[in-house]
């Protein structure tokens, strides 16, 4: 027999750990409603040209990591590698430049797909959390996006933030900027000093990309390459301070991170990134502004800016930080527990009668011994069981029994609710005191 087992890069994910992701996403999206976030879906392939064109010929996702293929139709198709090109695209063919009220915030959650080399944190296979605003250049905008992002990550739990951030300046800067990387770069591409032959390709295509490469890292070249800094105009340079200055007043700290380029090339002016002190797996979430796709993509000139979490990421540094400890794989009130078959009628009822008042419940359909359903109730955690015999039934009662406390009291089917919220409000109660 074929053992079939995940593809590389790619994991089941299941029980306790899709309940942290649910948990995650769930937060993630209360917040970002509360800052007038719109969920949006769009599909998980696209056509290979819309990633070419947004992501950048020059970017390593586009050169390496896309998941490419031809359909039966013979078209070229890739999976999503990152969901701010859907998103827009989304946002350019539905015409949402239309709304007079700009801009327009969506925010999505789904599967990307990179074929990067995995390791702790790093997926052929994983899902984000984006963040896309449409419509707006102003330092208020991305300062929001920023809030909303810490915003997220505290209420999540996380301490020992860092943001980092850098301005890569607006097009005429990054011009000027690009042009001084080839002049210093030039001398780097042949010889005994020679950059890396993917720096060879992003001097061709993008020298900013050189300021990133994982390989030429510790490249004297690299290190001492001219700082965009020295290159931006009056312009750049006053939004990126005002965006700073918003910050430290909206008691912000951040890091002014002047190698942080990013690997997409869409990007212009303020770009961001998060990590946690001591984690050693990249950043939790990234983003920043990109002023020229919605344009590049067939839509009129529109400024955006965007971010997107990891939410592998996410899960494993709550792990780590022990940021799960009260969630459980079973989250059960009661099990309800027939004695015989006979009960068994009565036992389906009383639990749906249960459950459109809220309560979490189970039945045992087994008729399994109470020995053997206590042993249930432990195994699922559940703080109640409610046994229902023939004598039960003839009375028009129920057996409620309090199993951290492990005491029991026959009600009636009137207090039943009442019994079953007063054990349950009770433990709260403790479990906050
Ligand atoms: P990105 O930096 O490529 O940006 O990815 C965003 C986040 O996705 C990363 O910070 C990381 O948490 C997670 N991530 C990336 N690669 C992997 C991987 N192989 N395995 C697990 N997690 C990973 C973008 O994708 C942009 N679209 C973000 C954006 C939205 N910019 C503007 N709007």
């Amino acid at each position: 027999m074929a053992n079939y087992t995940v593809a590389r890069g790619t994991r089941d994910i299941l029980g306790l750990e899709k309940k942290k992701e649910s948990v995650v996403c769930e937060i993630i999206q209360a917040i970002a409603s509360t800052y007038g976030y719109n969920m949006i879906e769009t599909p998980i392939f696209e056509s290979t040209d819309l990633f070419c064109r947004s992501v950048g010929e020059s970017s390593d996702i586009v050169n390496k990591e896309m998941y490419t293929f031809l359909d039966k139709g013979e078209r070229s198709i890739t999976l999503r590698p990152e969901g701010t090109a859907g998103a827009i695209r989304l946002f350019v063919n539905n015409k949402l430049y239309n709304n007079p009220d700009l801009p327009v915030k969506m925010m999505y959650l789904g599967p990307v797909f990179r074929y990067e080399r995995p390791q702790s944190g790093r997926y052929r296979q994983f899902k984000q959390f984006g963040f896309e605003c449409v419509g707006l250049k102003n330092p208020y905008v991305d300062v929001e996006l920023i809030l909303m992002v810490k915003n997220i990550l505290e209420s999540l739990g996380f301490e020992n933030l860092i943001i980092k951030l850098n301005t890569l300046g607006d097009s005429a800067s990054r011009t000027n900027y690009v042009n001084a990387l080839k002049d210093y770069f030039k001398p780097y591409l042949e010889g005994e000093n020679a950059l890396c032959p993917d720096c060879k390709r992003r001097y061709e295509q993008n020298p900013l990309r050189i300021l990133d490469c994982k390989y030429d890292a510790e490249h004297e070249a690299i290190k001492n390459a001219p700082k965009i800094n020295d290159y931006l105009n009056q312009e750049s340079k006053d939004y990126f301070l005002e965006v700073l200055s918003l910050l430290k007043k909206m008691n912000v700290s951040y890091e002014v991170d002047t190698s942080l380029v990013r690997g997409l090339d869409y990007y212009n002016d303020v770009v961001f990134e998060i990590y946690q002190e001591g984690k050693n797996f990249g950043a939790l979430g990234a983003g920043g502004r990109y002023d020229g796709l919605v344009k590049d993509i067939g839509g009129p000139l529109l400024p955006a800016t965007g971010f997107a979490f990891g939410i592998e990421r996410l899960v494993l540094a709550m792990e780590q930080d022990n940021l799960f400890d009260d969630l459980h794989e079973f989250d059960l009130d009661v099990l309800v527990m027939p004695l015989s078959t006979k009960c068994n009628e009565t036992a389906l009822k009383t639990t749906e009668f249960l459950r459109k008042n809220g309560f979490i419940c189970e039945m045992d359909f087994m008729n399994k011994s109470l020995k053997s359903q206590f042993k249930t109730v432990e195994r699922k955690n559940a703080p109640i069981a409610l046994i229902i015999g023939e004598d039960e039934i003839a009375n028009n009662t129920f057996i409620v029994k309090d199993t951290k406390k492990m005491e029991q009291v026959t009600v009636k089917e009137e207090e039943l609710l009442d019994t079953i919220g007063d054990i349950l409000g009770g433990m709260m109660y403790e479990n906050n005191d």
